[in-house]
């Protein structure tokens, strides 16, 4: 893509992403892709907001080039350390030795240690609250620590009300060729992918997202141009909704809904999954239903996160829960996935196992089990009729609570 004008002398000069297969090494975007978003701001001093990965380098610089010689760059302004931004920072200090990066203390010392780069007088540390003027534009500096890393800041550009907000405010996504949330009929998607990276990057540190989007409320802002996604100009109150209501998942009860995930070696729990489903799509309320086996636990995250009802399908394997809804569990966890309601069913052989391990996980993960029905091998006529009534109670649960 070439750059793209947001306002006089500011542009968007990203990266569409539509090769790498995992973000982080861990998330699938093969289907969806991703952008790296950087800015650039024209005035009597140059300044390039966030750089992108270490990735199409001639592409980047040709956009950069667009607007300007990247030489004449006096400030990069680094927001956020981690490599999906950073990755070019060696390429531009070899271009341009002279830029000076500005960051918070602790972003020097990450980059230093990410990069074995020796800054000199080369960086300049900013604190909340610090400026620094460009010309006719300023730019103000916002700590948001664990928004996604310790060292994380925002920058606002008070002129255009503009809040250059990183990982805050991102989604997975490549942009479909229109960068602005006023180009496109359809937002879903990018709501969907939205929550998709919230719940796998930034949900564990929720609080701080919380505490960050108090800590702003006072800047006006005209557009949040985040370094993930669409830019949102028409409608920035939508996505700062979306990410404070979904923040607030991690402390407060969800949406009432139901996740259902559920694994089965031949069938068995399966055919009981079908059971329970069709019970539980009697009270009405939404159901999402994963194979964990064959679904990544990156799709799987964002339900789990937004639903109150989890119902979890699992045979005992080996004496303990099927390994890859320990997985999911385990997952669960480290996003720290919270006030949840639950009840589980599943087929063992002979001496069953997995209840047992699912109760270490739940009793690690504070939710509230509600359920169980166990069936040894194939589910009789009964059990299938009692999976029924047993799903059908839990939507009741769900719904009434
Ligand atoms: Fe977009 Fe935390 O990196």
């Amino acid at each position: 893509m070439v750059s793209v004008k947001i306002t006089e002398n500011i542009y968007w000069t990203g990266v569409n992403d539509r090769t790498t297969d995992l973000f982080e090494g861990l998330w699938p975007i093969s289907e969806e892709g991703v952008s790296y978003n950087s800015y650039v701001i024209l005035d009597e001093k140059v300044a390039l907001i966030d750089l992108v990965k270490s990735f199409k380098t001639d592409d980047y610089l040709s956009q950069i080039e667009e607007i300007i010689d990247p030489t004449k760059i006096d400030y990069v302004i680094v927001n956020h350390v981690e490599p999906d931004h950073t990755g070019m920072i060696k390429v531009m200090s070899r271009l341009a030795p002279n830029i000076i990066f500005v960051g918070t203390e602790k972003t020097k010392k990450m980059l230093e240690d990410y990069y074995q780069l020796e800054f000199g007088d080369k960086f300049l540390v900013v604190k909340t609250g610090a400026r620094l003027n460009l010309g006719t534009h300023e730019l103000e500096f916002y700590e948001v620590p664990f928004v996604h890393w310790p060292e994380t800041m925002v920058t606002y550009e008070r002129k255009n009300e503009i809040l250059f907000s990183c990982d805050a405010f991102g989604s997975y996504g490549a942009l479909r060729g229109a960068i602005f949330d006023d180009e496109y009929d359809d937002l879903e998607f990018y709501k969907e992918e939205a929550l998709r990276y919230y719940v796998n990057i930034v949900a564990k540190f929720s609080r701080f997202v919380l505490k960050a989007i108090d800590a702003l409320k006072t800047l006006q802002i005209r557009i949040i141009a985040p370094s993930h996604g669409l830019i949102w100009r028409k409608h920035p109150e939508k996505i700062i909704k979306l990410y404070s209501k979904w923040a607030t998942y991690a402390s407060e009860p969800s949406e009432k809904g139901i996740t259902l995930i559920y694994a089965s070696m031949y069938g068995n729990t399966e055919k009981v999954m079908n059971a329970v489903a069709q019970g539980a799509s009697k009270e009405g309320i939404p159901i999402q239903i994963f194979d964990v086996a064959r679904t990544h636990v990156s799709y799987i995250l964002p339900s789990l996160w937004k639903y109150q009802g989890i119902l979890i399908g699992t045979p005992t394997y080996e004496t303990k829960l099927f390994p890859p809804m320990a997985y999911v569990l385990q997952m669960a966890d480290y996003k720290r996935i919270t006030n949840k309601k639950v009840a589980r069913f599943g087929s063992y052989g002979w001496s069953g196992g997995a209840q047992r391990d699912l109760e270490s996980y739940i009793e690690k993960l504070k939710w509230d089990l509600v359920d169980i029905f166990e069936f040894q091998g194939g589910p009789s006529e009964e059990d299938l009729k009692y999976g029924k009534k047993f799903g059908e109670n839990f939507a009741k649960i769900i719904r009434s609570s």
